[in-house]
């Protein structure tokens, strides 16, 4: 679609890391821009900013696990700015799960799909309806990730099931849309292709009470800066792709109508062809074998 000057954009998760920069990336080209977040402090400082800038900007504090939450952020965005014509439904955790799979607290689960799965759930139900009926063009962009959405990182295997959830909701929301011809598409994003400077590391920090963790953490929390001094140490180079690249990859696809939101990678395209092809051959998933720690 056209992204015009005055049309108006919905970011969840936008106080910080890909989404702060999309939201900032869709004011620099004259959109309105709705801000949500579960973090007020964070959300006030990122609309105080982008105001400072010129930006037209309504925020509101939603947690997007929770339905009516969602529900009266699209009342909200469309009683302020009477349209919405992108939706970002960008907010997402890391579940803190640790070890096996038969280990992992139920709460690690509940709360990573309550946000990276039910969230971008909540954002369709409450806003497509409304983008659809307008008749005006319209876009959703639906956050995924390389671990899940193209192969799982055993290791964070509960973020990698609710990203991969996020990839089969996106394609048949798309093939929902073409089959009511909307003038409304859909894309899923990767962002990348490298590690991102962002907060996820950091998720824990806007755990709910109601998901709690229900015993103490065996290993503390490891920070992302903690890791990449880890993997210098070890020798290892360690890439990060600005935000800001992310949010230039969304605007051009959104403009493109393109569904793939997937950065150039060898190291993607590799994992893809050999999923395919371990799919294809009737082959055991040999390829995870290299990400498989003791
Ligand atoms: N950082 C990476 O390397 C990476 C890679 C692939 C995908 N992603 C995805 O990108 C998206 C953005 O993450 P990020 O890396 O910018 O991390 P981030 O922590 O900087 O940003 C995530 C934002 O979501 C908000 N949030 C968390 N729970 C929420 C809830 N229940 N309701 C509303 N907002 C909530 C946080 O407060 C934060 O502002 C996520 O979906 C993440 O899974 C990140």
């Amino acid at each position: 679609m056209e992204l015009r000057e005055g049309q108006v954009a919905v970011v969840t998760g936008a106080a910080s890391g890909i989404g702060l920069a999309m939201a900032r990336r869709f004011a620099a080209d004259g959109l309105k821009v709705v801000l949500a977040d579960v973090e007020e402090g964070a959300l006030d400082k990122a609309a105080a900013d982008l105001r400072a800038d010129g930006a037209d900007v309504h925020a509101r504090v939603v947690d997007v696990g929770v339905r009516q939450q969602v529900l009266d952020l699209a009342e909200s965005a469309y009683d302020t700015y009477g349209a919405v014509h992108v939706l970002c439904n960008n907010a997402g955790v890391g579940s803190g799960a640790e070890g096996r799979m038969w280990e992992h607290e139920p709460n690690d689960w509940q709360w990573a799909f309550a946000v990276n799965v039910w969230g971008v759930f909540h954002g369709i139900q409450a806003f497509v309806p409304r983008m659809i009926k307008s008749g005006q063009p319209g876009h959703v962009v639906n956050t995924s990730s390389g671990d899940g959405g193209i192969a799982p990182l055993p290791t964070a295997s509960v973020y990698a099931v609710t990203k991969a959830a996020v990839v089969t909701m996106t394609e048949s929301l798309y093939a929902h849309l073409k089959a009511e011809h909307a003038r409304v598409g859909a894309s899923v994003l990767f962002p990348g292709p490298h590690m991102l400077r962002t907060g996820l590391w950091e998720s824990h920090r806007n755990r709910p009470a109601r998901y709690a963790k229900e015993r103490p953490r065996r290993t503390p929390y490891r920070s992302l800066d903690q890791w990449e001094s880890a993997m210098k140490a070890a020798g290892k180079d360690v890439a990060f792709t600005p935000v800001e690249e992310v949010a230039d990859l969304v605007v051009d696809g959104i403009r493109a109508d393109r569904f793939w939101l997937l950065p150039e990678s060898e190291h993607s395209d590799a994992q893809i062809r050999a999923r395919a092809a371990s799919m294809l051959d009737r082959a055991n998933p040999s390829y995870l074998e290299s990400f498989i720690l003791d």
